[in-house]
Parts: C-alpha cells; structure tokens; sequence
C-alpha cells in the first residue's frame, strides 16, 4: 500500500521508515528507527528528488506509482548518493527507462563506481553550483554541498516556493510514524537527542563545511527544509539552524557536566557517584553519567557535544587507558571535536597511568581542549583519604561550569 505526504500543493513526501535495522551504517545503534526520505514534485515535468535505501525500494515505488497516475517520471535529482539515499537508483531507472538524471560529476563517478550501470543508457544532466532548471511553474537551484556528508552532495532550491531539499543536512535518526512536520511532534522534548546524535557522528567531523552551507543558506529564504532523513521544517527553523550553528562551531548547548566512567568492579563507579553528588551539592545540576561499557560511543559524542564539561573516571587497564574510554578519545579526534573542558580522575590498584594517559591524548590529540590541573588518584578504591583531592577538583570544576 502507498504512503505518501503532501508537502506543498505539488510536493509530496514518498519516503519510507526503516524499523527493522538495528546498526545505521552499520555501526550507530538505531532504536527509534530512521526514515529515509524522498520527495515527488508534480510540476509540468514530474521530478523525484533523491531516492530511498534498498530495503525501502518497494515503498519508495508504490509512492511513486500512485501519485504519477500513469504520468511519466521525467527527471531524477539525485543530491547525494551514499546508498541509504541512492541504493534504488537503478530500479528507478529500469522502471522509468526515459527519466533523465540530474547530479553532479562526482555522483555520477560513484554511481558508476556503485555498479549503476543503467546510468548509461540514460539522458544525464551535470551541473554544478548555481546553476538552475525549470521543471515548469518550479525553478530550482543547485549548490554544492561537499563533505555535508559526502564529497559528491549538493543541496537544491527550489526559488518559486522557497523549498530546501537539503540531503543530509537538517536529517535525524528516528522513523516518522506518521508525523511528518516538524511541527506535528515535539521536536525539542522527542527528537533533539536523536537530531543531534545523527549530526554529530555522521557529519561532526565536517563543522567548517556546514558552516558553509549554512552561510550560503543564510542568502536566501528558505521556507521549508526537506532533508534525506526526519522531519520535514516549515516552522521555526531559526531553533533548529541555531542547533546546527553550534555543532558545527563545536560550541557546547549548555553548561553542564557529563561524567563518563570505566569501572570492572564498581569502585570506580562509585567514585563516579561520589563525584556527581558532589558536584550537584555545590549547585551545578545539570550532570549526567554513563558507564563506557554499557553505553554506545555515538551517544556520548553527542552528549559531549551538548555539554560544556567532561569527566573521565577510568580504571587503568594493562598499564593503559581502557579500551572504551581509549575508543571514546578516538572518535573524539575523528569527528573533530574541540573546546570542551575535562577533569581527569584515575583507579589503579598497583601502577596508576590512565590519568597520565588520558591527559596526554587530548593534550597531544586533539584540538582546543581544556585539561584541569587538578586530578584525582584512586588506589583500587575511594575512602575518606581520596575526599579532600576529589574536593579541589570538584571546586575547580564548578568554578570553571561558573566562568563566563
Ligand atoms: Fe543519509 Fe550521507 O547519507
């Protein structure tokens, strides 16, 4: 069965939810689903802006049939084609042998290098930045997007209704279940988490390239944002380009504190709880804790960019850091992640070095982060002794949450 929304008059959503896959890009843990989006201009010439992963193809053609009515399918812009969005290009273009594509050289190099071989025996259109196309009534334009999150993306305007198809930028984790504007959910309360978790693990390490195109998008006005994943924005797009300023300036949300401890017998964790009490007594409330090893990377990168301050209280592990708190600092440098400040805390029961460790790799590794002098050593596990250090650290911590 088709399931379709309008957009506009002659602009439908003819995307498809996605609940059955655990692993987006088979490594970010999806609970809340995702949905790939596509949309179907009725215009004089019918355009299918984008297309849907492969495991939404069946969707994405029954949404296509019901709204053409026995219309040919003309045109195909294909904005980006990293397969989530372009895995059904080639059953499109064997079912609509006359449609002609639209995309830029390097789409159309990846398409060849992904085996859509139909692409060929096609009518292809390149263009690139600033350059336009009328589909009838509609005039759209084209502007490159590189890195936001492929090379090869571009986002298209369309100038006669102010319509942004945006590719993955503005997209979020999270199926639609039925809702498709922002403006029919609770953004703020049910989808902000998931917002900001796709971002920055999927573009963040790309800030200075959506700083671009948030530049460019600031030359025009924009009415609606219709991005490859989540909800549709024809409402208060100032909240959510104000979010998208921040990731990509790396500057955190809110000053707060997220304490991430690495703990095999719970001692550590409970100097991770003596700490966040601590902390909250001396009035700085907004705190929040995960355990690394139950808790997936992606989450507390996008917890770290929400939040001004990190914690990290580790256990030493074969004279090094532990694994998942050494995985969390990799991700951290690959996605580029700056200006945040951290306090250290160490357990080691004989040859304490995770604290020396750690202060080395965002010294050494990354950029624009602060380190706190004060640190804090446990042997095997806190007592009174460990309350005077935990002390000066927590007062350094709350004087720098203070600050500014
Ligand atoms: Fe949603 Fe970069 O693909």
């Amino acid at each position: 069965m088709y399931c379709y929304r309008k957009v506009t008059d002659d602009l439908y959503w003819v995307g498809a939810n996605e609940r059955r896959l655990a692993l987006f890009e088979n490594i970010h843990p999806i609970p809340k689903g995702v949905s790939y989006n596509a949309y179907l201009l009725l215009d004089k010439r019918t355009v299918l802006f984008d297309t849907v992963d492969w495991a939404a193809c069946r969707q994405l053609l029954e949404n296509i049939e019901a709204l053409l009515r026995g219309r040919p399918l003309d045109y195909l812009v294909i904005n980006h084609m990293e397969p989530d969005h372009a895995a059904s290009i080639e059953e499109i273009l064997l079912r609509y042998p006359k449609v002609k594509v639209i995309s830029t050289e390097k789409a159309f190099l990846l398409m060849r290098q992904f085996g859509f071989g139909a692409i060929d025996s096609h009518s292809l259109e390149e263009v690139k930045e600033g350059d336009t196309k009328s589909f009838g009534d509609h005039l759209v334009a084209f502007v490159a997007a590189p890195m936001v999150h492929w090379p090869e993306a571009m986002v298209t305007f369309d100038t006669t209704n102010g319509v942004l198809f945006s590719a993955d930028a503005f997209g979020s984790f999270g199926s639609l279940d039925g809702k498709l504007f922002n403006d029919e959910v609770n953004f703020d309360r049910d989808w902000i988490d998931e917002a900001r978790r796709y971002l920055t693990n999927i573009v963040g390490k790309y800030g200075p390239h959506i700083q671009y195109l948030l530049k460019k998008a600031s030359t025009v006005d924009i009415k609606i944002i219709c991005p490859l994943h989540g909800p549709v924005w024809r409402s208060d797009l100032g909240y959510f380009l104000d979010k998208y300023d921040k990731w990509s300036r790396y500057e955190p949300e809110e000053k707060g504190v997220l304490i991430i401890y690495a703990s095999m017998y719970g001692n550590t964790e409970s100097a991770a709880n003596a700490l966040a009490a601590m902390l909250v007594e001396k009035g700085v409330k907004n705190v929040t804790m995960y355990d690394v090893s139950n808790t997936h990377v992606s989450y507390l990168i996008s917890e770290t960019f929400r939040l001004s301050h990190v914690v990290l209280v580790s256990v030493t592990y074969n004279l090094g850091i532990y694994p998942l708190i050494h995985n969390y600092l990799a991700d951290l440098k690959a996605l580029n992640v700056q200006k945040r400040t951290f306090a250290l805390v160490e357990n080691g029961s004989w040859a304490p070095k995770a604290g020396s460790l750690m202060r080395q790799f965002l010294d050494e590794e990354l950029k624009l982060m602060d380190i706190l002098d004060e640190e804090v050593t446990i042997s095997s596990s806190m007592t009174e002794n460990d309350l005077p250090a935990m002390e000066t650290l927590v007062d350094s911590l709350v004087a720098s949450v203070n600050k500014g």
